[in-house]
C-alpha cells in the first residue's frame, strides 16, 4: 500500500520559513526521515501545493484508491470547509486520515486554535516537529 503524504500552503517553504517555528529542514528532508522509517511493502507518495482545488482532488484521489493519507492542511486547517467536507469522504467509510501539524497551533495565535479538520479526522499529531508525521506514520504501518 502506499501512504499518501499531503501539505498545504507554504510548506514548500519549509527549511526557511519561521526556522524558530517550523525549523531548518526541508521537504525533501521529511520525505527522506520517512522512508527510513518504511516497512517493505509500503510506499510513500509526499506531496504539497498552495492549492486548496488540488489538495481536496489528492483527498479524492485517496478515496478512490483507499490509500491512508497524513495531512497537514497548514493554513486551510483553519477555514476551509472544502478541505473538511473532503477529509469526510476519506475517513467516513472506514479510511484513515491523520492531520499532523509540525508546530502545536494551540499554542499559538487565537486563530490557530480552531481546526475544520479534526472533527473528520481519524486522530490529530501536533506539536512535535517531523516527529509528528513520523508518529502518524508508525500508527498506519501498524495496522491498529
Ligand atoms: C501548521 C500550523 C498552521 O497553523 C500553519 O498555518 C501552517 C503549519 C503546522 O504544521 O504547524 O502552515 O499546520
Amino acid at each position: 500500500p502506499t501512504v499518501l503524504v499531503l501539505n498545504g500552503p507554504n510548506l514548500g517553504r519549509l527549511g526557511s520559513r519561521e526556522p524558530d517555528v517550523y525549523g531548518s529542514a526541508d521537504l525533501d528532508a521529511l520525505r527522506e526521515s520517512l522512508a527510513a522509517d518504511l516497512p517493505d511493502g509500503w510506499a510513500l507518495d509526499l506531496r504539497q501545493t498552495d492549492d486548496e482545488g488540488t489538495l481536496i482532488s489528492w483527498l479524492h484521489e485517496a478515496v478512490d484508491t483507499g490509500s491512508p493519507v497524513i495531512l497537514n492542511p497548514a493554513a486551510f486547517t483553519h477555514y476551509s470547509y472544502g478541505l473538511r467536507d473532503a477529509a469526510a469522504l476519506v475517513t467516513k467509510p472506514g479510511g484513515t486520515l491523520i492531520e499532523v501539524h509540525i508546530s502545536n497551533p494551540h499554542a499559538r495565535e487565537t486563530f490557530r486554535h480552531t481546526s475544520v479538520i479534526s472533527g473528520v479526522a481519524s486522530g490529530v499529531i501536533a506539536g512535535f516537529g517531523f516527529d509528528s508525521y513520523r508518529l502518524a506514520l508508525l500508527h498506519i504501518v501498524s495496522g491498529s
